[in-house]
C-alpha cells in the first residue's frame, strides 16, 4: 500500500486544494497517513502571502529530506511552488516535483511517473487561467461538517503589497449550475455549513472568465444557493470592499440561512496609504459599507484584516488606522506586519518601515482591538446561540468547540455523548477577547 502525507499551510483555498490532491491520490489507490515517516509521497501545500509561512516550508522540506529518495518523494504545491517554480529546486535541494496552483490535475501522472521510473525532478507551473474547477465528491472530502467550496479563483485587483495575483492567476468564476449541484450533494451528505470561497467573492461573475459562460452577480449567486442548495448555514469569504454592494446585505437580511457574518478587510485607515496600496476605495467608502452592514435588519458580525507598517506609513497614518478600528468596532481583526513580497510594487518602495516600528505599532493595535473585541463579545453573555460542533476544544478535552452562525468561536462543557457535527443551542455565560463560553441547552439536530 502506497501511503501519502500532506501538510497544508495558509488559507482555506489551500485546505480545499489539499483535499483535492488527496482525492486524486486516493483514486490511484493510495492511502492517507498522518505520519510523514510512514509516507512514500509527501506533499507540502504552501503559502507565500508573507515571509514567515514561506520560510516554514523550507524548514519542513529539509526535515523531510533526511530520508533517501527511494524511500520518499517530496512534492511542493501551492503558492510558493507557483512563485518560484524551477528556482525552488536550487533554493532547497531534495524536492522531487513542483506543482503550480493551476497544475493540480497533473499530480497523479507525475507521482506515478516518478515512482515507476525515477528520473530528474519535475516542474509544472504553467498557468492557463482557464475557468476550470477540479471537483471532488462529498465522500472524497476529509473535512466533515463544514465544507469549503470555491466559487471563484484568482485575483485581478493587484493590491501593491500582495503576491496572490501572481500565484493564483487571473480571476475565474465557476458555473452557478456546478456550484449549486455540489452544494446540494454536500447538503444531502449531511454537511451543515458551507463556506463559499474566493480571493475576492464580490468579483464573482464580473470577469470574462466564467465556466459555462453564464454571468451572475455575487448577490444573485447568494440568493440562488440560499433558496435552492438546502444548506442550513452558508458563509462566504473574502469580500473586497470595492465590489461590496448593498444587495449583499439585503440578501443576508432576506435569507436566514445566509449567515450574519461579513469579512471585509480594510487593510488601512489612511487614504494616503490606501492609495499607495492600490485598494481602489477611500476610508469614507469603507465606512459607508460598514454603515450598510451595521444598519441591516439583522445584526451582522463584521471582521477584517489590517496591515501595519506598509512602506511610507507615518505615525499619523497609523493613527488613522487606530481611529478606524475605534470607529468601526470590529468583532474580530487579523493584524499583520507588512511583509515585502518579491516582485510586488510595494516591495520596491524605498521608504520601508523599520521592523521595530512595525512591531510596536502591531502591539498597540492588538492591545486596543483586544479591548474593543472583549467589550463587543460581552453583548452575547446571557444570549442563546446556535453552535455547529466541530470537535473538542483545542485547549481542553472537557469542552466542545464550534462556531455560531455569525462565525464566533464558542466553547462549552462537554456532555458525554458524542455530539460532533450537531447543531446545539448554547447559553453564553462568559466572553473572552477571541471566543465565548457557555453551557449547552439542547441538541437541535
Ligand atoms: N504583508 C502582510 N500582510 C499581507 N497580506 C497580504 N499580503 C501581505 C503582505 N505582503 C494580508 C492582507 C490580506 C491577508 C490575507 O493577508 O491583510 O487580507
Ligand atoms: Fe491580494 Fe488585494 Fe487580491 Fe486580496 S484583493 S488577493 S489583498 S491583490
Amino acid at each position: 500500500m502506497t501511503r501519502f502525507f500532506i501538510e497544508t499551510f495558509g488559507c482555506q483555498m489551500n485546505v480545499v486544494d489539499s483535499e483535492k490532491a488527496a482525492a486524486l491520490l486516493r483514486r490511484l489507490g493510495y492511502e492517507w497517513t498522518d505520519d510523514p515517516e510512514q509516507a512514500e509521497v509527501i506533499l507540502l501545500n504552501t503559502c507565500s502571502v508573507r515571509e514567515k509561512p514561506e520560510e516554514k516550508v523550507y524548514t519542513r522540506i529539509r526535515q523531510f529530506r533526511r530520508r533517501r529518495r527511494d524511500q520518499v518523494f517530496i512534492g511542493v504545491m501551492g503558492c510558493v511552488a507557483q512563485l518560484y517554480g524551477r528556482r525552488l529546486l536550487e533554493r532547497v535541494p531534495g524536492v522531487d516535483f513542483v506543482l503550480g496552483t493551476q497544475a493540480l490535475g497533473e499530480l497523479p501522472r507525475i507521482v506515478e511517473h516518478l515512482r515507476a521510473q525515477g528520473g530528474p525532478s519535475i516542474v509544472q507551473t504553467r498557468m492557463s487561467n482557464r475557468p476550470e474547477f477540479l471537483e471532488i465528491s462529498p465522500a472524497e472530502r476529509r473535512q466533515r461538517h463544514v465544507a469549503y467550496v470555491p466559487i471563484m479563483e484568482g485575483c485581478d485587483k493587484f493590491c501593491s503589497f500582495c503576491i496572490v495575483p501572481f500565484t493564483r492567476g487571473r480571476e475565474r468564476s465557476r458555473s452557478p449550475v456546478r456550484i449549486l449541484a455540489e452544494l446540494r450533494a454536500l447538503a444531502e451528505a449531511g454537511y451543515q455549513e458551507v463556506h463559499l470561497l474566493g480571493q475576492n467573492v464580490n468579483s464573482y461573475g464580473l470577469s470574462h472568465r466564467i465556466e459555462g459562460g453564464r454571468p451572475l452577480a455575487f448577490f444573485e449567486l447568494l440568493r440562488l444557493v440560499a433558496e435552492q442548495s438546502g444548506f442550513p448555514r452558508i458563509k462566504f469569504t473574502t469580500s473586497h470592499p470595492k465590489d461590496f454592494m448593498p444587495e449583499i446585505v439585503r440578501a443576508i437580511e432576506e435569507y436566514p440561512n445566509l449567515c450574519n457574518w461579513v469579512h471585509l478587510p480594510p487593510q488601512a485607515g489612511s487614504d494616503r496609504i490606501l492609495t499607495r496600496m492600490n485598494r481602489g476605495y477611500t476610508r469614507a467608502d469603507y465606512l459607508r459599507r460598514v454603515q450598510w452592514i451595521r444598519s441591516a435588519k439583522r445584526e451582522i458580525v463584521l471582521t477584517g484584516d489590517i496591515i501595519v507598517g506598509f512602506p511610507g506609513e507615518t505615525e499619523r497614518d497609523f493613527q488613522e488606522t487606530l481611529r478606524l478600528i475605534e470607529e468601526v468596532q470590529f468583532d474580530g481583526v487579523y493584524l499583520f506586519k507588512y511583509s515585502p513580497r518579491p516582485g510586488t510594487p510595494a516591495a520596491r518602495l524605498s521608504d520601508q518601515v523599520p521592523e521595530e516600528v512595525k512591531t510596536e505599532r502591531l502591539m498597540r493595535l492588538e492591545e486596543r482591538q483586544r479591548e474593543i473585541q472583549l467589550r463587543r463579545l460581552q453583548r452575547y453573555v446571557g444570549r442563546v446561540v446556535e453552535v455547529l460542533v466541530e470537535g473538542k476544544s483545542s485547549k481542553s478535552q472537557l469542552h466542545w468547540a464550534g462556531h455560531t452562525t455569525d462565525n464566533i468561536v464558542v466553547n462549552f462543557e462537554a456532555s458525554r455523548e458524542n455530539i460532533e457535527g450537531s447543531l446545539v443551542k448554547v447559553e453564553i455565560t462568559r466572553a473572552n477577547p477571541h471566543s465565548l463560553f457557555g453551557r449547552s441547552l439542547e441538541v437541535l439536530r
